[in-house]
């Protein structure tokens, strides 16, 4: 018996094979382009999403000898917060707004300020981001009365894909909570902010735990991949639940880091927990629990940037080559700082306005410091996540750190020795696709839950400790780091006013 895991990330989709071990057998990627029409805007268009689900699908099936008679459920990992809407043909009724999508400050300070971001909390355990969906929703009401009115389906990326294989509009626990429409507490949508919208209950998914089984692949959808019909599909999670699952993130002690395009640090709870200032986002956890985060948004994406843009390096090793030249740059990088914020920045600013800066640069400085500021920047936009956690007396023993970042061994020594714990990777490299794996063997009864199946499957290696001189060294640096964001705040919307 198998499973198929379907990641579908921002960039690309992800879709793996996992036997009744826990082993993979294949993996397929396959790319899609996000597009910026506005500064600020991030658009996919579903259909590319589908597109390349249904390749992956039957390159699997077709090139890599996995016989669709053995693929007994199939779940997902999705990115998360992305608005979705069709009309009752089933038809796209826009691009999909993605979680990176800046456009909602307006509506975001109606509902946090005039609606009141204590109501807010009460209903849905958080309080609204401009990536979310809810301010996205308001902001197509305000902007596209004429498309808002014909909204049929409202749903999250991945369920998209669900849909297209199933013909059943769902969506589950964890991915509903990024809306902002969810009453995480009961884990049902909120009446209270449905009325606000003024939209009747069915245009919105049923929603599922992540584990159960949502239906089986349709006709259609079997003659469209090769998928055979007896395959059951199981709802799935957004991607951070997902890839919590992954690494066994599902008990308290432990929490992930994720150094993916953005970067989260997640925490597993027994019950639900809402901070009173809704500084970490308190969301269902794809087992049947409850879990907090910080999301920073430009994680490995500052390193993409800083390869693709700055050192427009294209080669196969880029990333190894400006890592090496980092391994020669001591702890704080010669005394250089870099602030992270490239696209603004989530937790715990919840500022569309931050920019990405350097600070401390002098003609001594080589670009081995600059590409070392950067790990350690993005480690010190992470400790503030750490912090409020500690503030909060969540239990924290070890991390488990996945995404493409932890491939550097130095990020993770940075990571350990900014956090001042033990930091370890899983034996299984596939993050959230493995959880999405997961959740298809849950679905179809192998395990008895997702705790058990993470105990049985999941792995730590490659363990890093922290280095004490270096420790101290960083505790003097995140307090000098974090009164950088506090002087330059107000600057950075004066420079965005400057250049309207
Ligand atoms: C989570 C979040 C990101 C996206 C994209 O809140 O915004 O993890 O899901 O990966």
């Amino acid at each position: 018996m198998n499973f198929l895991g379907i990641d579908l990330g921002t960039s690309s989709v992800k879709l793996i094979i996992m036997n009744e071990k826990g082993n993979i057998l294949q993996s397929v990627s396959k790319d899609y382009n996000i597009s910026y029409p506005k500064v600020g805007w991030a658009e996919q268009n579903p259909e590319d999403w589908w597109n390349s689900t249904k390749d992956g699908i039957k390159e699997l099936i077709n090139n890599h000898n996995i016989n669709a008679k053995d693929i007994a459920g199939i779940s997902f990992s999705g990115q998360m917060h992305g608005l979705v809407i069709l009309d009752k043909e089933n038809k796209i009724l826009l691009p999909a707004i993605l979680w990176c999508d800046q456009r909602t400050q307006k509506q975001c300070d109606y509902l946090n300020k005039e609606f009141g971001q204590d109501k807010l909390s009460m209903y849905t355990g958080n309080m609204a981001l401009t990536g979310f969906t809810l301010p996205k929703m308001l902001w197509v009401k305000e902007n596209k009365p004429y498309i808002y009115s014909k909204i049929a389906h409202i749903m999250l990326p991945k369920d998209y894909i669900s849909f297209k294989l199933t013909g059943v509009f769902v969506s589950d626990v964890s991915d509903a909570s990024g809306t902002i429409m969810f009453d995480v507490k009961n884990r049902r949508w909120s009446k209270e902010m449905i009325d606000l919208l003024e939209i009747k209950e069915d245009v919105l998914p049923k929603v599922y735990e992540s584990y159960e089984v949502i239906g089986n692949v349709s006709f259609a959808a079997s003659k469209e991949t090769g998928l055979l019909t007896d395959t059951k599909v199981i709802a799935g999670a957004g991607d951070q639940a997902a890839g919590a699952v992954g690494t066994g993130t599902v008990n308290s002690g432990v929490l992930s880091v994720t150094l993916g395009t953005s970067g989260v640090v997640f925490a597993s709870n027994e019950k639900f927990y809402a901070d009173k200032k809704n500084r970490l986002h308190s969301f269902c956890h794809a087992n049947g629990k409850w879990h907090q985060m910080g999301v920073i948004l430009s994680a490995a994406l500052s390193l993409k940037w800083w390869i693709d843009e700055i050192n427009v390096d294209t080669s196969k090793n880029a990333f190894e080559k400006l890592l090496l030249e980092a391994e020669n740059s001591p702890v704080g990088s010669n005394k250089l700082f870099f602030l992270p914020y490239l696209i603004g920045e989530r937790t715990p600013y919840n500022d569309p306005y931050a920019k990405g800066s350097f600070i401390g640069l002098n003609v001594t400085h080589k670009r081995g410091d600059m590409t070392r500021a950067i790990l350690e920047g993005v480690s010190f936009a992470l400790r503030n996540s750490l912090e409020i956690l500690k503030n909060l007396n969540v239990d924290m023993k070890e991390i488990r750190i996945n995404g493409g970042g932890s491939d550097s061994k130095l990020w993770r020594q940075i990571i350990a020795d900014i956090f001042n714990l033990d930091v370890s990777i899983v034996s299984s490299k596939e993050g959230s696709a493995y959880g999405a794996a997961i959740l298809a063997a849950v679905g179809c009864r192998f395990f008895n839950s997702v705790d058990e199946a993470c105990s049985k499957l999941i792995r730590t290696t490659d363990k890093i400790e922290p280095i004490r001189e270096n420790v101290e060294k960083y505790n003097k640096l995140y307090k000098i780091y974090s009164s950088l964001y506090i002087c330059l705040k107000d600057k950075f919307k004066e420079i965005d006013n400057l250049l309207i």
